[in-house]
């Protein structure tokens, strides 16, 4: 049996990480069993991929697209055209893919249409909101794929009313989480950037095209930050498309001398996670944190109008708040005056999701 493993951009990597590793351990009893890594290149700077790389074990990619940046269609045609070669050459028994960035979408339709068939892990999550490229992402991937690995049974649900066939759907927790509870221990020991005090500060990310390409918007944003920076500092790794837009927008400057606002490159995997476990709270628009914070009881303020990890507010740390800029603060206050809830995790959160995956792609 062969299978190709897909995996593209920062979000990505985490989640394919584990499920290699439960591959490879099938394969020592199984030679005939082939698995080889894709990386599509959607992602190729050093600090958003390489070092995701390094930090999780993960090893070199089998093959690598290089596709780069470009517009939705340049990214998911050039993908595509590239994926193309490869599965034509390979001719793998399943593809699979996570998440729901350009590279999953692209990678899913490609495949059908050789007559691959194509696991998607992370599968069901809906915002509802068609203004999100990942939305229609996921959607495109969810009615192609042939099966659909799911992190809570909200995501069950979602599949269900799309008219999913229920032999489709296998429920069996998040890749993410297993990522996160292995390099927990190693993340915490990490050392923290100079200056910054257990506990004593707060983490900021923001890269969604809806918060930043919008110089009203992202001004609000950091109006808001900027308040709540008065009573606690904010460390901000920041990602590559937010820094072009501030400087876009002539922010960047201003942002750069604010003393309480300490802006940085974007962290490897384990400085990042191990500044958010010592940090008080987490404010971002990613959709990862969201769940990772929950699992590490760690308040995280989601500055979006939607979620499509809902489960993360209904039983997480998660706090929805949008980007009016009164409700980010109200948030970030109540955080500080010690009104947190105490999470709990969701159902099988629990480090065995890879190992569900392989199990029952080795059972067809
Ligand atoms: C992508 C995903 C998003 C995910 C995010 C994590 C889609 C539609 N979006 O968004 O779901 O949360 O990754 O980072 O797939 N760039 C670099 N170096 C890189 C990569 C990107 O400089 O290694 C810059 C380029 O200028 C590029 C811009 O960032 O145009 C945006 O990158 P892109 O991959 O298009 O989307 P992201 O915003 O990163």
């Amino acid at each position: 049996m062969k299978f190709l493993l897909v995996a593209g951009a920062r979000p990505n990597f985490m989640k394919i990480a584990p499920i290699l590793e439960a591959f490879r351990q099938h394969q020592e009893t199984r030679p005939d069993l082939k698995v080889q890594l894709v990386h599509t290149g959607q992602h190729y700077d050093s600090k958003m991929s390489d070092s995701f790389f390094e930090d999780l074990g993960i090893p070199d990619p089998d093959i690598n697209l290089g596709v780069g940046s470009g517009s939705h269609a340049q990214q998911t045609g050039r993908v595509m055209i590239a994926f193309e070669e490869v599965c034509v050459k390979e001719r793998p028994d399943w593809v699979l893919v996570v998440g729901d960035v350009n590279s999953t979408m692209a990678c899913t339709i490609t495949a059908k249409k050789l007559g691959i068939r194509v696991a998607h892990v992370e599968a069901g999550l809906r915002s509802f909101d068609m203004t999100m490229p990942e939305e229609i992402n996921r959607l495109c991937t969810d009615v192609l794929a042939d099966l659909l690995f799911t992190t809570d049974p909200i995501a069950d649900r979602n599949l269900r009313r799309e008219g999913v066939a229920e032999e489709k759907i296998c429920f069996v927790g998040n890749t993410m989480i297993d990522t996160l509870l292995r390099h927990r221990d190693r993340a915490w020991s990490m050392p923290l950037p100079e200056g910054l005090v257990d506990r004593e500060f707060a983490v900021l990310t923001l890269h969604r095209p809806g918060n930043v390409d919008s110089c009203e918007t992202l001004t609000t944003i950091f109006g808001a930050i900027g308040e709540i920076a008065r009573h606690i500092p904010v460390v901000f790794p920041a990602h590559p498309r937010t820094i072009a837009r501030l400087k876009e927008f002539g922010l960047f400057d201003a942002l750069q001398n604010q003393q309480s606002i300490r802006m940085v490159e974007p962290l490897s995997y384990l400085p990042f996670v191990g500044l958010v476990m010592h940090s008080r709270m987490v404010l971002t628009d990613s959709g990862g944190i969201q769940e990772e914070t929950t699992v590490l009881g760690i308040p995280c303020i989601t500055m979006r109008p939607n979620t499509e990890r809902p489960i993360t507010c209904e039983l997480g740390s998660n706090i929805l708040v949008g980007t009016d800029p009164e409700r980010i603060k109200s948030a970030a206050f109540s955080v500080l005056n010690g009104s947190v809830r105490e999470p709990a995790i969701p159902e099988k959160w629990d480090g065995q999701a890879a190992p569900r995956i392989v199990d029952r792609l080795l059972a067809q």
